[in-house]
C-alpha cells in the first residue's frame, strides 16, 4: 500500500490541528500495515513555482491545438509537475493535509494541484471524458478551521474544489476529515472537536487498512 501525503501547514506540529489529524492517521496505518510505504511532500518547505506560460504550453496546447509539439523550454518547465505527478502514479492512496485559509486551501496546496493535475501527466483528455493515468483510489483530505461549518456549506471553498478536481480524473472516493472550531477564543469546544476528527481519522485510516491489504 503506497500513501502519497501532501502537507500545505506551516504551523508546528503543536498548533497545527490539520498535521495532528494525519499523525494520529499515519500512527494507525503503520501500526495496522507494516509494508505501508508513506512518501511526505511537504509544500511549506518546497514551495512550488508560480504556472508559466510555457508549463501551460506543455500540457495544454497539444490538447488545444491539432499537432502540438512542445518546446525543449516548454518541457523543462515542466520539471516539477511531472516529479509531482511520477508520486502521485506511484500511489493507491493520496492524503492532503491543510488548514482552511480564507474559505479555501492554503495557496500553495492550490499551486501543487494545479501542477499535477495536468492533461497528459495524471490523465488523457479523450473523446470519451479524461481517461487517468494513476492508480489512486483513494482520497484523504484532512483539513482543520477557526469556524464551524455544516454539511454542504456555501462557505467552503475548499473541500468541493479538491473534490471536484480530482473525481475529474477518476478518484471518487473522498474521506474528509475536518477539525473545524479550532479557534479556542470563539469555540470553547475546540479541543473535543479536535478530538473528534482524531478519532474519525482513526477510523478511516483502519478502513483503508482493511481495503488495501
Ligand atoms: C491566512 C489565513 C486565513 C484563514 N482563513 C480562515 C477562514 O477562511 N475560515 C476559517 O474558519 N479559518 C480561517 N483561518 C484559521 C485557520 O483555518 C485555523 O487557524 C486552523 O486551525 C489552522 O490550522 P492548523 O491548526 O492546522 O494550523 C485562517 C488562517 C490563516 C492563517
Amino acid at each position: 500500500m503506497n500513501i502519497l501525503h501532501v502537507c500545505a501547514d506551516p504551523q508546528p506540529m503543536e498548533d497545527a490541528a490539520s498535521k495532528q489529524i494525519a499523525a494520529a492517521f499515519f500512527s494507525s496505518i503503520i501500526t495496522q500495515n507494516e509494508n505501508a510505504k508513506i512518501t511526505n511532500v511537504d509544500l511549506t518547505q518546497e514551495v512550488p513555482a508560480p504556472y508559466t506560460t510555457e508549463e501551460f504550453r506543455n500540457f495544454w496546447y497539444p490538447v488545444l491545438i491539432d499537432g502540438y509539439v512542445p518546446t525543449k523550454e516548454e518541457e523543462t518547465a515542466s520539471v516539477y509537475a511531472r516529479e509531482q505527478a511520477d508520486l502521485v502514479k506511484e500511489a493507491d492512496i493520496l492524503v492532503l493535509t491543510m488548514p482552511m485559509w480564507n474559505y479555501s486551501m492554503p495557496a500553495m496546496m492550490k499551486s501543487w494541484i494545479d501542477h499535477v493535475l495536468a492533461p497528459g501527466l495524471l490523465y488523457d483528455m479523450t473523446d470519451d471524458g479524461n481517461a487517468p493515468k494513476h492508480k489512486v483510489k483513494k482520497l484523504v483530505l484532512l483539513v482543520s478551521s477557526h469556524e464551524i461549518f455544516t454539511e454542504a456549506d456555501p462557505r467552503d471553498g475548499l473541500t468541493p474544489a479538491v473534490e471536484n478536481s480530482f473525481e475529474d480524473i477518476g478518484i471518487a472516493d473522498v474521506s474528509v476529515i475536518w477539525a473545524d472550531g479550532q479557534n479556542p477564543k470563539t469555540h470553547v469546544d475546540f479541543e473535543s472537536r479536535k478530538a473528534i476528527a482524531l478519532e474519525a481519522a482513526e477510523e478511516v485510516a483502519e478502513e483503508i487498512c482493511e481495503d488495501f491489504t
